[in-house]
This record gives C-alpha cells, structure tokens and sequence, in this order.
C-alpha cells in the first residue's frame, strides 16, 4: 500500500489577471507507506499544506502526478476519487471544518455516512474510546459554538480516526492543544501507523519528530529530506 507523489509542483497565480505565477511547491517526490509516519515540518507559508493536499487528493497539481497503488489518482473520474477519498483517505484540515449545525457527535459521523457506512457497535465502540482518550466524551450533544479551539481541534482528530482509514493527512493536528492532548493526539496517530495506516502529519512541534519514520523540511517551497 503506498501513495507516490513525483515530481509534484504547484503555481498558483499571485495577481489574478496578470502572468505573475509563483511555485507555492518546487517538483517534488513523496511516498506514503503502510506503517510509517511521515512528518513534514518547515516555516509558515512554506508549502506544506499545498502538499499535503496534493497528496490527499484534493489539489490538482501543476506538473507531476500522485499514483495510489500505481494508479494516478488525478486521472480518475471525480467518482473514482471521491470513492477512494471515502474509503480510504482521512484530512485533519488545518482548523477544524466543524459544521456549525451539527452537534459534535453527528460532525463525528459524517464521513461514515459519507463512506455510505452504518454506525455498527464496533465504531460506537471506537468513537467512545477514542473520545475519552482525548477527553471530550461530554460533549458529544453540544454544538461546534459551544466549544472551546482544542474541543474542536479534539472532535476533528475522532472524526478523522474513527473509521480506521489507510491514509491520514493531519495538517498540524496538535496546534492548539496542551501537552498532555498533543502527546495523546501523536500517540493515537503512531497507533494507526502500527494498525498499518500510512500516516502524515505536519507539525510545529519537536516532539512530532521523534514520532517520525521519516522527516521532511519544506522551505520556500523546496522539500527535503532530513532523515
Ligand atoms: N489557493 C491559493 N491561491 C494562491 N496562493 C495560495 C493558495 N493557497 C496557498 N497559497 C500560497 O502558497 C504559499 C504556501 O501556502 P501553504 O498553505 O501551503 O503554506 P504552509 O506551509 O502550510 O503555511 P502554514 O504553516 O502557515 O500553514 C503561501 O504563500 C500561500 O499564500
Ligand atoms: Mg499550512
């Protein structure tokens, strides 16, 4: 099982109308394996939420492509993909994509019912476990404006894990909690890349890197590896 990004780049235009392009990310490769986390760090606006995207299946790159498997994911029809991004891929988006009129236990939920999935015992099972592994099973019932930026940040992180995905994509997964939360929230994610999920994640924090099989740095747009 492994995802493989060559030569991946993206422009994006600066002024829209004039031919002002800039390379949010140079060419570059990528490969995401069962069992391994992978951690890219780097500056802010250095590039690595446009990777992490292009990864993910959610930004068309500018040159390259993303092979899932072999099979170039951005070459599949929107169904192909959307099936795969269901099924397989789980985003922990920088922020927390919280729908204000759900309550946190149906934000939760969501991508079940969008995998086209019932919640059976065993994932009621895995939703309270990793609930009050983070310490928020009190607030399933409330709404995202009742909550507090980690709560939030915490609800993301059950949504993105609950349905045991093979590729996690957790785009500073730990920035607003407290320590005890973000070693909570980096153990949860080593435990899926020991389960055989291919995990990454970009992160501010040092301890992040020593959960890391392999680290990356992104400066400016050019990704390196650092081991
Ligand atoms: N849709 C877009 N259109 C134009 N420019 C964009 C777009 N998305 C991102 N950028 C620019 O690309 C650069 C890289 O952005 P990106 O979000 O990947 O950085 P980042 O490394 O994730 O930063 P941070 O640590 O602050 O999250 C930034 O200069 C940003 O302004
Ligand atoms: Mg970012």
């Amino acid at each position: 099982m492994e995802l493989k990004a060559t030569s991946v780049s993206k422009r994006f235009m600066r002024k829209s109308g004039e031919a002002n392009y800039f390379e949010a990310v140079r060419p570059c490769d990528m490969c995401l394996r069962g069992g391994e986390v992978t951690v890219l760090m780097g500056r802010s606006g250095s590039g690595k939420t446009t990777l992490m995207t292009m990864l993910a299946g959610l930004l068309t790159p500018s040159t390259g492509n993303v092979k899932l498997d072999g099979r170039d994911i951005y070459a599949l029809s929107d169904r192909e993909l959307s099936f795969i991004r269901a099924s397989r891929f789980a985003v922990l988006p920088q922020g927390t994509g919280a729908i204000g009129s759900l309550t946190a236990m149906e934000n939760i939920l969501l991508p079940v019912s969008l995998a086209g999935k019932n919640a059976d015992a065993d994932l009621k099972k895995r939703i309270s476990f990793l609930m009050e592994a983070l310490g928020i099973s009190q607030i399933e019932n409330a709404f995202p404006k009742e909550l507090s930026g980690g709560e939030l940040r915490r609800m993301a992180i059950v949504r993105a894990l609950c349905l045991s995905p093979d590729f996690i994509f957790a785009d500073e997964p730990t920035g607003d909690l407290d320590d005890e939360n973000t070693r909570t929230v980096l153990s949860l994610l080593k435990d899926e890349a020991t389960r055989g999920a291919a995990v990454m994640m970009v992160s501010h924090e040092q301890e992040a890197a020593r959960f890391a099989d392999r680290l990356f740095y992104m400066n400016a747009g050019e990704l390196s590896l650092r081991q």
